[in-house]
């Protein structure tokens, strides 16, 4: 584990301002309010990042009202250490704020060798969950997603295990994530008729992925269930990061993730057709890209990453202009077919 740096104060008082900085949904038909941007661990917090800049990163975030903060137990690299991390940070910065943080994990994918390490049996999630805990130093997370569907596992065997972790108290909430349209109305169905109702389906939503738009957003509207876009920039395509070249340190050059140079280079034509809009909008590419996803009211949330605080306050921004113009609406949407 690495050391804090002592320069960086460990009495961290967040802005008494945060609430006024944010916009909150409510999830579906529940209790439940999210913040419209919400932060992801996926990269930027494993042992082989920074951890004071990881732990920058989040005090920031909750000083600029986001409350929300979304693991998986894979999330590193190495495994498991974005949320070993994150257990640091809380202890040190946010434990008297826990009661103000939604916190979620997730099982689903690869994690430990051997047939209980990966997909949806109760055993895997259970086990998994508990680890979870362990490494973030929480009796309970917020929000228990199942993080893939798996087609050899009964859907009742994993949503069951979904049932049992919030009757443990281990989850206040179970939700799904990656799940077609058809699975999702069946997971829902078992979920409901187990008396634990699924909060938030969590998909991947970009201007470039709009898988959800056929199909899945209605069935979640019509159960009242949120959703929680994920890789909302595209991992970065949809920032002006790219605009001018592949920088060294960006996720494309690192060749470490989904994202390669090559994906960057056929999409370049639509980047800079895009920066050109959100300029005459007033706004910066990634700003744009995320107001776009928020002009609909179903989606409840924005999970993006960053790897520096200034991209987090950089997107922000977008929350302060979620109306598009139907001029707007059709430039867009031309240059998504260019
Ligand atoms: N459920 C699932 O299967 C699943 C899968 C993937 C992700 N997720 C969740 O979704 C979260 C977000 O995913 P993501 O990290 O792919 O989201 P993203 O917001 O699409 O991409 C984040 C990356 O974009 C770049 N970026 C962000 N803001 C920028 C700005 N203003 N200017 C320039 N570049 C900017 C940074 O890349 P650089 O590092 O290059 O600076 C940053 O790391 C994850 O952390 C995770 O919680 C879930």
């Amino acid at each position: 584990m690495k050391i804090f740096d002592k320069t960086n104060p460990i009495d961290y008082r967040p802005s008494e301002d945060r609430y006024n900085q944010m916009l909150f949904r409510r999830c579906g038909k529940s209790g439940i309010q999210l913040p419209a941007i919400s932060l992801g661990l996926w990269h930027n917090f494993g042992f082989v990042d920074n951890l004071e800049n990881g732990r920058n990163i989040v005090k920031r975030a909750f000083d600029l009202g986001i409350t929300h903060f979304d693991l998986a137990n894979n999330y590193g690299p190495p495994f498991g250490s974005a949320e070993e991390n994150f257990g640091t940070i809380l202890k040190r910065d946010l434990a008297k704020y826990r009661d103000e943080l939604f916190i979620s994990s997730k099982a689903g994918y690869d994690m430990w060798p051997g047939p209980y390490g990966n997909f949806g049996s109760r055993k895997y999630l259970i086990a998994s969950l508990d680890q979870s805990l362990k490494r973030m130093g929480l009796d309970y997370v917020d929000l228990f997603y199942h993080h893939r569907p798996d087609p050899d596992t009964p859907l009742e065997e994993t949503m069951g295990a979904l049932d049992q972790i919030v009757r443990s108290g281990k989850a206040l909430y179970v939700g799904i994530s990656n799940y077609s349209a058809d699975e999702t109305s069946k997971a829902i169905k078992v979920l409901r008729d187990l008396g634990t109702p699924c909060l938030i389906h969590q998909a991947k939503y970009s201007m470039f992925e709009r898988w959800v738009e056929d199909g899945l957003l209605d069935v979640l509207d019509n159960s009242g269930v949120g959703l929680i876009a994920f890789s909302p920039l595209a991992q970065g395509m949809l920032t002006d990061k790219y605009v001018n070249g592949i920088p060294k340190d960006s996720r494309a050059a690192k060749n470490m993730t989904y994202l390669d140079k090559v994906t960057v280079e056929q999409n370049l034509p639509k980047i800079k057709a895009l920066s050109d809009i959100a300029k005459s909008r007033g706004q910066k590419l990634s700003q744009m890209a995320l107001s776009w996803l928020l002009k609909d009211d179903r989606v409840t949330s924005v999970l993006i990453g960053a790897s520096s605080v200034g991209q987090l306050e950089e997107n922000l921004q977008s929350i302060k202009s979620v109306d598009f113009s139907s001029d707007e609406t059709k430039k867009i949407e031309s240059a998504l077919l260019s």
